[in-house]
């Protein structure tokens, strides 16, 4: 099956998902965006209000400030995918459950193994605990590459934490630096 038959069967599915108790105070499932065939792929936490609202990944101000990430790293539309490890929003902007992950994470799995990436970046300390490892921690570790079957793995700071802290800014472009040097080199 190709690769937008296969994400579009699954999307359908994750539409109707009633797994948990999300599905009661979700507008939308927020399934991913970008492009089918990219390297790249960002994994954030979940949804928030515009997310919801919309149905899309990083709409928000957190989206606005990783677009002028992504822009400075030359990153393009075209290169890259972008998915949460929640597809539906906890409310109020909660930290996700332990049981809302489990429950959600085989789509994002599946979603894996159609898109192939070769660099995996996770957005943020959430995303990266279940990405990388338990006891991932974001102030020390991110800007490292990871690797897992031949994937390259970092983290970087959550867009959201850079709203809250300017000065984490700096790093933030370092770290983008970094993912603009290992796509140059795939
Ligand atoms: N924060 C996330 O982690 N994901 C989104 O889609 C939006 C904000």
């Amino acid at each position: 099956m190709e690769k937008t038959q296969a994400l579009d069967a699954l999307a359908k599915t994750c539409a109707a998902c009633e797994k948990c108790a999300l599905c009661q105070t979700r507008t939308n499932v927020v399934f991913g965006r970008g492009s089918e065939n990219a390297s790249l792929l960002f994994i954030g936490e979940a949804p928030g209000e515009n997310e919801d609202k919309t149905g899309l990944p990083f709409v928000g101000a957190a989206g606005k400030l990783l677009d002028r990430y992504l822009a400075y790293a030359e990153i393009g539309e075209d290169d890259y995918y972008i998915a949460n490890i929640l597809k539906c929003r906890p409310p109020h902007n909660r930290d996700p459950l332990p049981a809302e992950e489990e429950a959600c994470i085989p789509y994002l799995r599946e979603q894996l193994a159609i898109l192939q990436p070769k660099i995996i970046v996770c957005l943020g300390r959430i995303s990266a605990m279940r990405i990388i490892s338990p006891d991932f921690r974001i102030t020390k570790q991110h800007g490292q590459w990871f690797e897992n079957g031949g994937v390259k793995i970092m983290a970087v700071y959550h867009p959201a934490a850079l709203l809250r802290d300017p000065r984490k800014k700096e790093e933030m472009l370092l770290d983008f630096k970094k993912i603009r040097e290992a796509m140059l080199a795939l």
